[in-house]
């Protein structure tokens, strides 16, 4: 009989809670009504007169351990009892600060550094008609060029659709002002193209306009090549390649010396030492005249950037779809940048 009651005792004391569940279940199975305690006391009065004393001693013993089991755990699965929840006192913890999004500040960062050479900044609608956004601009319907630009039409209307690029803001400032005019417009823009690391069906374009008496190529090369130095940094070079743009002629594509190898060749750059930024050119007497200036007095020059792309290589990011996710991981990382 004491061997049974000395089992017990090992039991209890080897027992370790891992649930409230479980503490439940030993009390119940030791102390409760029908525990194993409740049982030795019944067993007790059949005991010997002799052995009552050494039998009782061991009942006590295995009572007491027991509930000395149950009070040290009894509190250890209680939810933490905050006392401090309601201390008033207390400093709060402090919100999150949100971050601009990186192609608006990178927009900023475009707009003040043409800022600083005199030009300001002109809007207009995204939802666009046909002549302002190709007709005036010299595509004329059925010209190939508007298949470098697949347009989004408004229902079933063919005049109506979404701006294809902001040079659509540049012809509604030159039908209303006149010479010297000296603009930048930035905006969204539509092209209905699949989604992908590359392109995407909306993104942002920079759009840059000067027109005066004696406005020059070099003159646009030199503005140029001052914007690249602000934005890429003072050893930036930029390269010039012919191309073809409907509303300027020359037209040019300008590329900036790789600033991940600086012109020595990397993955980045294709191993050529340049990358592409923007398009650009002497706009067409033909645009000068459907937005009435006279091309015999005046000349001028226009260029256009994607946001997105300026970001992608200032930033090193690879996959343009980032900047439309929201994903708070990616936003948060350029708010000192
Ligand atoms: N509008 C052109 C585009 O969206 C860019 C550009 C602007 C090219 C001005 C030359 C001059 O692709």
């Amino acid at each position: 009989m004491l061997e049974v009651v000395q089992r017990l005792v090992d039991q209890v004391e080897g027992f370790v809670p891992k649930s409230e569940k479980e503490l439940t279940d030993f009390r119940i199975s030791f102390l409760g009504k029908k525990g194993e305690l409740n049982k030795l006391f019944s067993a007790f009065q059949k005991v010997p007169e002799k052995n009552k004393k050494e039998f009782g001693q061991a009942i006590n013993k295995l009572k007491n351990s027991a509930q000395e089991k149950i009070d040290t755990y009894k509190n250890s699965f209680k939810k933490n009892s905050s006392v401090f929840e309601f201390d008033l006192s207390r400093p709060t913890s402090l919100a999150k600060l949100g971050a601009r999004h990186p192609l608006s500040l990178v927009r900023n960062n475009i707009v003040e550094i043409f800022a600083r050479i005199g030009f300001v900044l002109s809007d207009g609608p995204e939802v666009e008609d046909d002549w302002h956004n190709f007709s005036a601009l010299n595509i004329p319907e059925e010209h190939p060029a508007r298949d470098m630009q697949d347009t989004f039409f408004i229902q079933t209307n063919p005049d109506v659709l979404l701006r294809t690029h902001t040079s659509s803001v540049q012809v509604r400032y030159m039908q209303k002002n006149k010479p010297p005019i000296r603009i930048l417009s930035p905006g969204r823009v539509y092209r209905n193209e699949a989604v992908s690391a590359r392109s995407h069906c909306i993104f942002h374009q920079v759009e840059g306009l000067y027109i005066n008496t004696t406005v020059s190529f070099s003159d646009l090369k030199q503005v140029l090549l001052y914007f690249a130095k602000e934005m890429f940094g003072e050893k930036t070079k930029i390269r010039l390649r012919p191309s073809y743009f409907p509303f300027t002629e020359p037209s040019a594509e300008v590329d900036v010396s790789c600033n991940i190898c600086s012109g020595s060749g990397c993955n980045v750059c294709k191993y050529t030492g340049y990358l592409e930024i923007l398009g650009c050119g002497m706009i067409d007497p033909n645009v000068l005249e459907n937005c009435g200036i006279d091309s015999k007095k005046y000349s001028g020059y226009a260029f256009g950037m994607g946001i997105e792309r300026i970001a992608m290589l200032k930033y090193g990011i690879k996959d343009l779809r980032l900047f439309y996710e929201n994903d708070i991981r990616f936003l948060s990382q350029f708010a000192n940048a």
